[in-house]
């Protein structure tokens, strides 16, 4: 296949990130040049998410845009991979006909495969088993960009089940990678000049591993890498707040390159709500688990998801939505309106709240929201913080990064290395980013 090139457009969630970046080095080891123009390329590939029905909305009408692609250049081959994928199978094919191929996540380490039969004139291909472990890890010696942060999922799938989530459905049941193949991969990033890893998994908790009577947990695996040399930054990404354990807590204080900084989603405040989420804590269970998360750091940046409009939310609970968000004060929320998903059980529940008042809802919980954020931002004016250079900006003279914290930090600088850290003063902060003067490591410009 040497000589050609391919596309892959990316939605959904970080999960999508890296299973895309695994196929984009996989297809590069076979020779094909990834292009960033669908219209120059022969293959297309669609990396789709079915989280919400936006996202589906979303990856339709992409579809629809390279069906007309591949309908001026019949010779391409056209490709829909990830968790909308895994969800509708062969309906993509008959909604779409000139779709090629048809791939779920958990199918993904035979994709090079799958475009060599398609490129020897196989009809098409389907493949979306749920039972297939996860791929090894990537080749290596390719680098497919330059940048100092990359992601490596430690385990995949879920088996929580909440009653929105369309989720363990689409990624299938739990399964952690070996540590070794982690360790590896870690060690291949930090090698091409990665220098803050992140890792993935739909509850990264859950991380489990047993070889020769020798067991792995989540906190064993974080502080393996820890000492790995070259590695300044470790971040992961998502915990599910029922299975944050003491020990998990106790790294925040004890591993130097652990990042000040968890995600820890909370969904709703009100425990009616929670229950018939499925979630498996109560309010008061989240707050003691983010008292635990201060002590042992106490400035700790704390970050989480939550959705308005859950079936027979009412007023009341919403406001402990509210409430609980001004008690924690999270430095970012990412906030949903609740969405239907065919198949979960709150698809088929009660007392569905009408459109126009979830958004009404979001649109008071994202004002306090940004109310609280920039606050934050604001208290950290006059501190100097560590900052990881990520680029220029795009402003010229102006460098990027980001704290421990994970903002964004932009600062002027004559010249300076990629991928070093900083010591900045923070000037201003922002809504979505702070401004900064560079105090060490760097000459201002
Ligand atoms: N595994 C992660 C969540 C992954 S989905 C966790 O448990 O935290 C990312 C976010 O999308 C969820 O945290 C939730 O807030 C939101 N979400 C998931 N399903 C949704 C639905 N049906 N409607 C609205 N938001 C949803
Ligand atoms: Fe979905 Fe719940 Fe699993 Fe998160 S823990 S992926 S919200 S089912
Ligand atoms: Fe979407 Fe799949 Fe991620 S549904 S949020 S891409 S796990």
């Amino acid at each position: 296949m040497s000589g050609r090139t391919f596309y892959i457009a990316t939605m959904g969630c970080q999960m999508n990130v890296y299973d895309s970046d695994l196929v984009a080095r996989s297809l590069a080891r076979d020779g094909l040049k990834q292009v960033h123009d669908p219209e120059g390329a022969d293959v297309i590939l669609i990396n789709t998410c079915t989280v919400r029905a936006k996202p589906e909305q979303k990856a339709y009408s992409l579809l629809g845009r390279m069906s007309r692609i591949k309908k001026r250049r019949p010779h391409v081959i056209l490709g829909v991979i990830g968790c909308l994928a895994q969800q509708k199978g062969s309906g993509i094919i008959s909604r779409f006909p000139r779709v090629d191929l048809v791939m779920g996540p958990r199918e993904i380490g035979g994709l090079p495969a799958a475009l060599q039969k398609l490129e020897q004139g196989h009809a098409r291909v389907v493949a979306t088993r749920l039972d297939p472990p996860p791929p090894g890890p990537p080749p290596a010696g390719k680098r497919v960009r330059d940048r100092v942060s990359a992601y490596i999922s430690v385990m995949e799938g879920c088996d929580n089940f909440c009653a929105y989530c369309i989720v363990p459905f689409v990624r299938g049941r739990e399964v952690s990678r070996p540590p070794g193949d982690i360790l590896s991969e870690a060690k291949t990033l930090l090698s091409e000049g990665v220098r803050e890893i992140t890792l993935l998994g739909q509850n990264v908790n859950s991380y489990r591993w047993e070889e020769k009577g020798d067991p792995w947990n989540f906190a064993r695996l974080l502080r393996s890498l820890n000492d790995l040399e070259g590695l300044l930054r470790l971040r992961f990404t998502t915990s599910h707040p029922k299975d944050l354990s003491p020990e998990l807590a106790e790294c925040f204080g004890d591993l130097s390159r652990l990042c000040g900084h968890i995600h820890l989603p909370f969904q709703a405040g009100s425990d009616a709500v929670l229950r018939r989420m499925g979630r498996g804590y109560t309010r008061k269970t989240y707050l003691a688990r983010i008292e635990k998360l201060r002590e042992v750091r106490p400035d700790i940046a704390i970050t989480s998801d939550v959705m308005v409009g859950f079936p027979g939310e009412s007023p009341a609970d919403f406001e402990e939505t509210l409430d609980l968000m001004e008690h924690v004060r999270f430095d970012a929320l990412f906030s949903f309106c609740y969405s239907d998903r065919g198949g979960t059980r709150a698809c088929r529940m009660d007392g569905k709240i009408p459109e126009a008042e979830k958004a009404a809802r979001l649109d008071r919980l994202q004002s306090l929201q940004e109310q609280i954020t920039l606050e934050k931002n604001k208290d950290l004016e006059g501190r100097c913080l560590d900052v990881l250079i990520e680029g220029k900006s795009r402003r010229p003279g102006q460098f990027t990064g980001r704290t421990e914290c994970n903002r964004i930090v932009n600062f002027s600088c004559n010249n300076i290395e990629i991928g070093r850290i900083v010591n900045v003063e923070i000037k201003e902060g922002l809504l979505h980013s702070l401004r900064g003067e560079i105090r060490e490591g760097g000459s201002p410009a």
